[in-house]
């Protein structure tokens, strides 16, 4: 084999191994173009869970913000304000029409915002606190790639 076929061959090996390892990073677009389960509630219900996802959108807000002034205060209250507590409002006929899947993405992103609560007040590290929020971040992702809300007709 001369110099040139190893180079394409090589070449394309590793575009091969390139695409195989994208497609596994995005596994959640693929479920987008299978389409999202929807998950279907009454008018209550669905405002109950958007109001809780703004809460979400907010504390991030907050934290980035907290994180940018070394301000531990706000940025732990922020980050504690969407865990677990944040669910106690919910209306319990929400847990017969949520997904397994579902309950356990947002489940594990309450108590990783507490966790982060936490660890802001220990450690006092912005990089750490910035992994975290971007690792907690994953389940939003992965989560708005699944499941879409419809309402009761
Ligand atoms: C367990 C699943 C789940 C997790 C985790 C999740 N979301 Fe959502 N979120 C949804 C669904 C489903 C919708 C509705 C999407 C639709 O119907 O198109 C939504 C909607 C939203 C909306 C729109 C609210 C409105 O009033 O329309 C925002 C903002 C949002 N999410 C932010 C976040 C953020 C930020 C996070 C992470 C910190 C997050 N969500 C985590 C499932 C989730």
């Amino acid at each position: 084999m001369n110099k040139i076929n190893t180079l394409v061959i090589s070449t394309l090996f590793i575009s091969f191994l390139g695409m195989t390892s994208i497609a596994s990073a995005n596994d959640p677009v693929t479920t987008k173009e299978k389409g999202r389960e929807a998950i279907i509630l009454t008018e209550k219900e669905r405002h109950a869970v958007l109001t809780e996802m703004r809460g979400f959108l907010e504390s991030v807000q907050t934290i980035v913000v907290g994180l940018s002034k070394n301000d531990w205060e706000s940025t732990s209250k922020a980050a504690r304000k969407s865990g677990m507590v944040e669910q106690t409002g919910m209306p319990k006929s929400l847990g017969k029409k949520l997904p397994k899947a579902f309950k356990i993405l947002g489940q594990k992103t309450h108590k990783a915002f507490d966790q982060l609560a936490l660890d802001i007040k220990d450690m006092e590290d912005k990089q750490q606190a910035l992994e975290q929020l971007g690792s907690l971040m994953k389940n939003c992702v992965s989560c708005h790639a699944l499941f879409k809300f419809e309402t009761e007709k």
